[in-house]
């Protein structure tokens, strides 16, 4: 490999553009889009068009069979994505996953285990933690800052309209709250504590059986807790902070993709902290796809910013929150 990587994107929906244009816009850091891959060869050529990739796929296979490819970006619904990430390792491709990397924390094993065995780079798409303000703040947080941690406080909602038939309320692509916006409060709370030692919950759900407003309440043997909330029938502030002995941060709305935090330090006026490298012009998803490019070039195999047992503990949490409020997928029970 070279000193450029080169991208193949698989599946055509929301961010799948969003990804591919800051891919795109990245080109002097060596990332190049050189395949797009849909279900449908109409869709793939439309795609391919809309960003000036050469090659577009109307099957999978056809994609990771591409010598040219060196990483697939799996953009697909949750419920696809061990399928689809899985096909990629097996035919010996770096695989970097959306969020929420798989359905469940078995398949999330099952593909840690594959991308292992095959000593290739696997890596979830939690792009918040390749977010340079995300780390500072654990940067910070490390230096003690704020003393040892006792509360993190995170929520992330809006109020949707979304028919039965949407794929936020389907069970079978893994539809609801908590996998699409509840991972990013569970994520952000143990980038900070860790895998927790207790899980609550409680949710309001869909006729469906999909979750639609859920709270969660996390707890560490060492005494911090975390609260937490997603919603896709309330526009909630989408915020963050963390509390410890010796202080707080604070993240404004959009904490997720943060343009600044605050921090208050016991007996300091509060401090606004921003890093300079706010949006300018692209999504944010910049950094984590950097971050791949980077690893992959170094011959990694996983990132430090986003670690695979990260995501599998991230797994199990949601697992137990699901457990907690009696929703379950199709793919729950799938031998
Ligand atoms: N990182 C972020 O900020 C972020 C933001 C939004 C979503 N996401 C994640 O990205 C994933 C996709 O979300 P999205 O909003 O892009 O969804 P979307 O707009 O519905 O697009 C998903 C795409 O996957 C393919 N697809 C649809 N149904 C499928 C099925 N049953 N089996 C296999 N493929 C199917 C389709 O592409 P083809 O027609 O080309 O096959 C579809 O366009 C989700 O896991 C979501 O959590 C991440």
């Amino acid at each position: 490999m070279s000193g450029t990587v080169r991208w193949g994107v698989l599946a055509t929906g929301g961010i799948a553009a969003t990804f591919t244009a800051d891919l795109l816009a990245m080109k002097e850091s060596g990332a190049e889009v050189v395949a797009v891959a849909s279900r449908t060869e109409a869709s793939a050529k439309a795609f391919a068009e809309r960003f000036g990739i050469e090659r577009a796929y109307g099957s999978w296979a056809e994609l990771v069979a591409d010598d040219t490819v060196d990483v697939v970006y799996i953009a697909t619904p949750h419920s696809a994505h061990r399928e689809a990430a899985g096909l990629a390792l097996e035919a010996g491709k770096h695989v970097l996953c959306e969020k929420a990397f798989t359905i469940n924390a078995r398949e999330a094993r099952e593909l840690v285990d594959l991308a292992r065995e095959r000593g290739l780079f696997l890596m979830e798409a939690m792009w918040t933690y390749c977010n340079p303000l995300i780390r500072r703040m654990t940067e910070l947080v490390r230096d003690g800052a704020i003393g040892e941690i006792r509360t993190v406080q995170a929520d992330f909602g809006f109020a949707g309209t979304f028919g039965a038939d949407h794929r936020l309320r389907d069970p079978a692509l893994g539809g609801g709250a908590l996998l699409d916006l509840g991972v990013y409060p569970v994520s952000f709370a143990q980038l900070l504590l860790g895998e927790p030692d207790r899980v609550q919950a409680e949710a309001l759900l869909s006729p469906e059986g999909a979750d639609l407003n859920t709270g969660i309440l996390l707890g560490w043997d060492s005494g911090a807790t975390a609260l937490l909330a997603c919603s896709i029938v309330g526009n909630l502030q989408t915020s963050a902070s963390v509390t410890g002995t010796a202080g707080r941060i604070d993240f404004p709305q959009g904490f997720f993709y943060p343009e600044h935090f605050v921090l208050h330090r016991h007996d300091h006026e509060p401090e606004t902290i921003t890093t300079g490298s706010g949006p300018q012009g692209l999504s944010g998803m910049q950094y984590e796809a950097a971050e791949v490019n980077r690893a992959i070039l170094a011959g990694e195999k996983e990132s430090p910013l986003v670690p695979l047992e990260g995501s599998l503990a991230v797994m199990r949490t949601l697992d137990a929150v699901r457990d907690r409020i009696g929703v379950r997928y199709p793919a729950d029970d799938r031998a």
